[in-house]
């Protein structure tokens, strides 16, 4: 066999992973191989592997007679869409996809490459967690790779995929990267699985229920992505990056815009009922604010009281906070305040300009929230925007009341512009509330109470239940009609495009956690 001839085979042998026998298991669990994942994720032709011929250590357990090129993870570099990434894509074919000490070596190896290169790291994800043979070198192996995507966040997007097994500590990568996304049915996320469950705690759960896709969903809101398979998790993850930058250096490419002269948008004055106790679906303004066809939400099915995601207005991408009335009336609880904190970050880190559109009638009251800590996870909101350097605009649909006018990215906290619609409401509290207590005694005395309270109600709204007070004091710079908002969104949007807002010189804030 001459050299050419060595390095074929070589190459052939690599490309094989744990071999046919196991990749046609790995299908028939309805689970794409490593290479075909990455085949799917970047452009034809463009992929480009680092450490294809890398061997593992281990001696141990007979462990030097079983080695496989590669050691069960595949790295290298490609485009997607024309752009450079970086991935890793873990071979479940090769012991499991269990993470060695080389094995995490080349992991490291394409993060340090994407760091000093500027690029996202993609991480898909498929593992029996670590290399139960290698023991400690293996922990040892997993945190240096934590390490490393500590020192990348906020520098390079990080996106992690998981579409098999991820257990134990393991989770705490994809934990510390921008986005997750898990595939219905294939792929789970614990701590501890349900055996050690059933023995510590008596509870019987199934993996799926424990830590599938839908319970992190919904429940826990560790994934932020619950995709039906993994073809569609890798549209999502192409559909993601098309709205993010390369790099915190960078700001996220525009499409090409041409005015099709529909600006103004006459279906948004219907959306809001004239009822104010009545829900409407925030959606509805969004989709007829921004570009046709362009939200990417983000976290959909969790903390539903708040609507996060991607879109474009005139070409250019933007983060969208809304508070949802259609889900407990757009209420801020604990976990819609990390939810929208968490993105507005994001956004933050990587120049993303943020749109904020108001309707919250408050905060959520009671013991649940109070001990599970609404106060600081309120706070996490609250120091999110106003930590935030990128334009930020926010319209307020109908009601913003007491601290969570404030907190939802006002004037005050840093919000470049602030638009109202004519209905509305900016106060301390809701009308009948307010003249419940302000009015106490003129109600009592009354010899008609109830209809005391109505007028004292109706005195009330008139004075505060409108965005004028607030307007007059400069808190909003324009009340406008519904279908002026895109008009006014854009041009707005444009006027901040070079915006310069530097922070005081620190080694890093201390978010409320
Ligand atoms: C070495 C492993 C492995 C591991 C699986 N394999 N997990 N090899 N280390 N952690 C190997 C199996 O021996 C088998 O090899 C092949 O991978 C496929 O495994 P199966 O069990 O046949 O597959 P399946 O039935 O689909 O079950 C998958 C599984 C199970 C649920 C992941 O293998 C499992 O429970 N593995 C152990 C998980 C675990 O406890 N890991 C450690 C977690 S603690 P052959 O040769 O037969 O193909 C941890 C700490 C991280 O990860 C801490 C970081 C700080």
């Amino acid at each position: 066999m001459n050299a050419y001839e060595k390095l074929d085979k070589l190459r052939e042998e690599a490309l094989e992973g744990g071999g046919k026998e196991r990749v046609a298991k790995q299908h028939k669990s309805g689970k794409l191989s490593a290479r075909e994942r990455i085949h799917f994720l970047v452009d034809e032709g463009s992929f480009n592997e680092i450490g294809a011929f890398v061997l593992h250590r281990s001696r141990d357990f007979g462990m030097d007679e079983q080695k496989f090129l590669g050691d069960g993870v595949i790295t290298g570099y490609g485009t997607v869409n024309g752009r450079l990434i970086y991935v890793f894509s873990q071979d479940f074919t090769v012991f499991g996809g269990s993470l060695s000490e080389t094995h995490a070596e080349k992991i490291v190896k394409i993060m340090d490459l994407a760091m000093k290169n500027g690029a996202p790291v993609i991480g898909l994800n498929d593992s029996g967690g670590a290399r139960i043979q290698e023991g400690v070198v293996s922990l040892g192996g997993y945190a240096d790779i934590f390490y490393k995507n500590a020192r990348a966040s906020g520098v390079i997007p990080q996106i992690s995929a998981i579409m098999g097994p991820c257990a134990g500590g393991a989770v705490y990568s994809p934990a510390l990267t921008d986005f997750i996304m898990m595939v219905q049915n294939t792929s789970y996320m614990f701590v501890t699985g349900p055996n050690v469950v059933k023995t510590v705690t008596h509870e019987e759960v199934s993996s799926e229920d424990l830590g599938g896709a839908a319970a992190h969903a919904m429940k826990s809101g560790v994934t932020h992505f619950a995709c039906s398979n993994e073809i569609e998790c890798i549209g999502h993850i192409k559909k993601l990056l098309s709205y993010i930058p390369q790099n915190c250096e960078e700001i996220p490419k525009s499409l090409q815009y041409e005015s099709s002269g529909d600006e103004i948008r006459f279906e948004l004055d219907k959306i809001v009922p004239e009822n104010p106790n009545q829900p409407y679906d925030i959606r509805d303004v969004i989709n007829n604010v921004i570009d046709k066809d362009s939200f990417f939400e983000v976290h959909k099915d969790f903390a539903e009281n708040i609507v996060v995601g991607f879109a474009r207005l005139a070409g250019r991408s933007m983060g969208i906070v809304a508070n949802q009335p259609a889900y407990l009336a757009g209420v801020l609880d604990n976990h819609s305040s990390n939810k929208g904190a968490r993105f507005t970050r994001f956004c933050d880190c990587f120049n993303i300009p943020l749109l904020v559109l108001v309707d919250v009638p408050g905060f959520l009251p009671g013991t649940d929230q109070e001990w599970n800590g609404i106060i600081k996870n309120g706070a996490k909101l609250l120091y999110a925007f106003s930590e935030a350097t990128v334009p930020r605009i926010t319209v307020i649909t109908r009601k913003a009341y007491g601290g969570a006018y404030d907190v939802m990215n006002s004037k005050h906290i840093g919000a470049d512009l602030s638009f109202a619609w004519p209905m509305a409401e900016i106060a301390v509290m809701g009308a009948k509330g307010a003249s419940e207590i302000i009015f106490k005694r003129e109600i009592k005395a009354s010899n008609e109470p109830a209809k005391k309270l109505e007028e004292k109600i109706a005195e009330y709204t008139e004075m505060f239940a409108n965005p004028y007070k607030a307007a007059e004091r400069g808190f909003i710079d324009e009340v406008i009609k519904p279908h002026e908002t895109r008009k006014k969104l854009i041009s707005a949007f444009k006027m901040l495009e070079n915006k310069v807002d530097n922070t005081p010189r620190k080694k890093h804030g201390n978010i409320p956690l």
